[in-house]
């Protein structure tokens, strides 16, 4: 295996070459890639032409996967186009064609251009995502991601006192509210119970590397103590700060790429395409975290 970075970026995202998803891989690599995540936060495969079964296997050697279901998405298990060890971050239903422009489903799903990281939202948030990219759009449709260690870093050390033992709430309502979708409306009060908000810390720190991250996401829509007006402009800021052009990397996607990224120590977001014509086939499986953070 061998990892290039990027000039100037020794720290975010790799790109790793000799490797064969499609086998099965020793401890010894593992360990390797594992290390590499921690250091990279991104890790770029190319042409890993996997099936879901390859996807799952890949991911289970970094920990238990995160069940895709009702505490993460409005799709009922009975229209569910994969199976649960994968979420399913396209634009298609179980037809394989793609959501009409009204479908709540859709709507739901634009949530994902919101910068986030993924299922904050839940006590036990993710650690590691991996994406599949099994068919892309002609254009558009990428995916951007912000280095939160290297945003924390370069904190002002007034915003770093600040944030230190500051507590968010996050929520799926809440970043679904900044894109005008009220799920009040949209579900039933037995569905909305699933997605009750979770207290996290704001800045955590990586118990490998020791680096500090601001665990930021636009699941966020109250700060602990405050009024939510104020914690919105707050966390607005902070998301405007830590997503310069300095903190990111833009992936343009071909065909068989597979993108794992640390959620505690990035945020990301989808790009628009042509969502209601094109079909964009990606899929997720999702590597549960280690502990419940408060
Ligand atoms: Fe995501």
């Amino acid at each position: 295996m061998e990892i290039q970075t990027r000039e100037n970026f020794p720290n975010f995202v790799g790109f790793v070459s000799g490797v064969d998803l499609k086998k099965e891989l020793n401890k010894e690599l593992v360990e390797k890639i594992d290390e590499a995540i921690n250091k990279l936060s991104v890790l770029v495969f190319k042409n890993q032409n996997i099936n879901d079964d390859e996807q799952v296997r890949f991911t289970r050697y970094f920990g238990e996967i995160e069940a895709s279901g009702k505490k993460s998405n409005i799709t009922k298990a009975k229209d569910r186009r994969l199976s649960a060890d994968l979420a399913d971050v396209s634009n298609l239903d179980k037809n394989n064609k793609p959501f009409t422009k009204d479908d709540p489903r859709r709507i739901f799903n634009l949530g994902n251009r919101l910068w986030h990281t993924d299922s904050s939202f839940k006590k036990i948030p993710a650690k590691y995502s991996l994406l599949s990219a099994r068919n892309i759009s002609k254009e558009g449709g990428n995916t951007e991601f912000a280095d939160m260690r290297d945003a924390y870093d370069c904190l002002d050390n007034n915003t770093k006192t600040k944030i230190k033992n500051m507590i968010c709430e996050h929520s799926l309502i809440y970043s679904r509210q900044r894109l005008g979708f009220d799920m009040t409306k949209e579900l039933s009060s037995e569905e909305i119970k699933n997605f009750t908000p979770v207290e996290q810390p704001l800045v955590r720190m990586n118990n490998l590397t020791k680096r500090k991250t601001i665990f930021l996401s636009s699941h966020i829509g109250k700060i602990r103590d405050w009024i939510r007006p104020d914690s919105m402009c707050f966390i607005n800021d902070l998301i405007e700060y830590a997503t310069q052009t300095q903190f990111k990397y833009v992936h343009k996607w071909s065909q068989n790429d597979l993108i794992i990224w640390d959620n505690r120590q990035t945020m990301h977001r989808a790009r628009a395409f042509d969502d209601l014509k094109e079909n964009r086939d990606m899929r997720r499986t999702t590597v549960l975290g280690e502990e419940q953070l408060i």
